[in-house]
């Protein structure tokens, strides 16, 4: 949850560092530090709160000299947002500093271990045990004490390391958190996204568990977990810098709703060759879908909202029961899982902890697993039998937006696909499924300029507490609007499958509680319809979003939102994109830090 960076070259660290530590902010952001080496000696700059603390009190880096140091932004898990929690972390004879994303779950022990061997801990956190562990096994070769360090930690760690008996060279190790070495010319660096190092290079090598590598300034060396040099392959970032850039935005959010057009386009399209669905990454047989007894998805948060969305596309075209489950829970749930199972991990980071366990458990019981992934080369996207990358692109704002959107565009494709390997649909009905689906980049467009008028319904909606209901594919989408409501607008907001508020909390309703209707599902459009009758009988106000020409709507609800008509399995990803926008302009109208709502950190590495 945290990010990390490193230099090493002939300019002037402290700017690079910050810049990077800036296009990680996203990972956490409660405190953030800097550890850089100049004239045999490291110094600490750190700070609690946000990078630009860090950036004033340093110029910008300017009053930092040193050609090679590391960063650090943090999510605090061991010990409050303070200065002295604030990574890197010092050794006690001042050799060595350390920045560290992820968990350290023995320092308890490790902690007792080293202040009755002497050493002084200034910090409560994991990570100042690996530091002293450090110094402990550190007899001349760096290399050798980095290996002999990882071997003592259990849990979960990307690590960067500065030693001032290294002067030229950073050390990087990894376990189950993401590192990534950028390659540039006279000088390399590490982060835990490629967002910090687009700006310098685009070659990167994405290290894996267990690897350890030395960065100088010309070279980089990798090895494995014995100390054996490995050779690692070179991949190429196909996007640009301006990707990770505001681009004239006031947020992060708004860029990448707007993006969603785009985005779903590319997620969509080059699967989709002369009016066939082809799965570029995979492909699976009608006998494999055949010896498929119940597909399991699992996710956490929005994605799990996604999945919940596609398990009704899923059911309804390819007839198969989908299982959706929480990731968290699914984890210790003793699942009924077997190698006739197969199970879709979706996750935009790749790397969310509950979701990976879950990967394994399953996997462990011998299903099959695809992995719905955004972000390249993570954890999820290695660990799964197959990947469908959902092309969203780097997103930067916490609240997902085209990565769910890009989510349910592969959702639909894998459930079209199968469906159709299945010999579930006509060729009829299989054409006009495809030709929506490449229609559907179209219709989000429109649905986000037919509706310019969501900041003042906001403004008119951006009460203490909002209910939102639906049914079926809506009511999926209504948890994900209520989702985003209380992410960014700390409103409280509350989701309920239309039919259920009569079995009890209609009793909250009264004048003073809005409620939100999603009304897409034509086929269960009247029956949400009654449900809105119901609520507004005891007072409350309505938005209802609906497909464009339901007129019915129009004369029960106080407002309405429209989207464009697709087919009902399609209308999610529309329904969707309006109350992504009402969650950001209600959060707006609050003030709130939309890219950076408090307590959250974008991708969530720890349990
Ligand atoms: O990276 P993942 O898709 O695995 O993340 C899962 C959730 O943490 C994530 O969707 C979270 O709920 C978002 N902040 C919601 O906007």
């Amino acid at each position: 949850m945290c990010g990390i960076v490193g230099f090493t070259g002939s300019r002037k660290a402290a700017p690079i560092l910050l810049k990077g530590l800036t296009r990680l902010e996203y990972r956490g952001y409660d405190s953030a530090g800097i550890a850089v080496l100049h004239d045999g000696a490291i110094e600490v700059d750190k700070v609690s709160g946000r990078i630009a603390k860090l950036s004033e009190k340093t110029k910008d880096g300017s009053l930092v000299p040193g050609v090679i140091g590391i960063g650090h932004t943090r999510w605090a898990t061991h010990g409050a947002p303070t200065d002295i929690n604030a990574h890197p972390h010092l050794s006690n004879d001042g050799k060595f500093a350390v920045v560290h994303n992820g968990i350290i779950e023995n320092y308890l022990a490790l902690r007792e271990e080293l202040i009755a061997d002497g050493y002084v801990f200034q910090s409560e956190t994991d990570t100042e045990t690996i530091v002293h562990l450090l110094e402990m096994y550190y007899t001349g070769d760096i290399k050798s004490a980095v290996m002999k360090t990882a071997s003592r930690l259990e849990g979960s760690y990307a690590l960067g390391i500065v030693s001032t008996d290294a002067p030229e060279t950073l050390f990087v190790v990894r376990e189950s958190s993401p590192l990534i070495l950028g390659i540039g010319v006279g000088e390399n660096y590490f982060a835990s996204d490629v967002t910090a190092l687009v700006a310098h290079t685009k070659n990167v090598i994405y290290m894996e568990d267990g690897e350890i590598a030395e960065l100088s300034p010309n070279a980089i060396s990798v090895y494995d977990c014995t100390g054996q040099k490995i050779t690692k392959p070179v991949s190429r970032v196909t996007w640009n810098v301006e990707a990770a850039e505001k681009g004239g935005y006031d947020h992060f959010m708004l860029k990448e709703i707007m993006e969603q057009p785009a985005a779903v386009k590319a997620a969509l399209a080059p699967r989709i060759h002369e009016g066939q669905i082809r799965l570029d990454d995979f492909e699976l047989t009608a006998e494999d879908l055949k010896d498929v007894r119940k597909i399991i998805i699992t996710a956490c948060g929005s994605a799990y909202y996604a999945g919940c969305s596609g398990r009704y596309v899923i059911e309804r075209l390819c007839r198969i029961p989908v299982e959706v489950e929480l990731a968290s829970e699914l984890r210790y749930a003793d699942p009924m899982v077997d190698e006739h199972t197969l199970v879709l991990v979706i996750s935009q980071s790749g790397e969310t902890a509950d979701t990976i366990a879950a990967l394994k458990e399953c996997r462990s019981r011998g299903a099959k697993i695809i992995g719905i992934v955004n972000v390249v080369g993570s954890t999820i996207a290695k660990l799964a039998d197959y990947t469908l990358y959902t092309w969203a692109g780097p997103e930067i704002a916490v609240a997902t937006t085209k990565g769910f959107t890009t989510q349910l565009a592969v959702l639909y494709l894998f459930a079209v696909y199968a469906a159709e390997k299945l010999g579930r649909l006509s060729p009829e009905k299989y054409d006009s499924l495809i030709r929506q689906l490449m229609n559907l980049p179209k219709r989000i467009q429109e649905a986000i300029d037919m509706n310019y008028q969501i900041p003042s319904v906001a403004s008119r909606y951006a009460s203490q507490s909002l209910f939102f209901i639906g049914r079926n594919t809506d009511y999926a989408i209504a948890l994900e609007g209520a989702l985003k409501m209380k992410e960014i607008s700390y409103l409280h907001a509350e989701s309920y499958a239309a039919g259920e508020l009569k079995h009890g909390t209609i009793a909250l309703i009264d004048e003073n509680q809005p409620v939100i209707a999603v009304c897409c599902n034509e086929v269960l459009a009247d029956k949400t319809l009654s449900n809105i009758v119901e609520v507004k009988a005891r007072g409350a106000k309505v938005l209802a979003l609906a497909f464009r020409g339901n007129t019915k709507i129009v004369s029960q609800a106080d407002d309405v939102i429209f989207i464009p008509r697709v087919d009902a399995v399609f209308s999610a990803i529309l329904a969707v994109v309006p109350l992504q926008l009402l969650a950001y302009y209600a959060a707006k109208e609050k003030g709130c830090d939309i890219d950076k709502p408090k307590n959250l950190a974008k991708s969530v590495t720890v349990e």
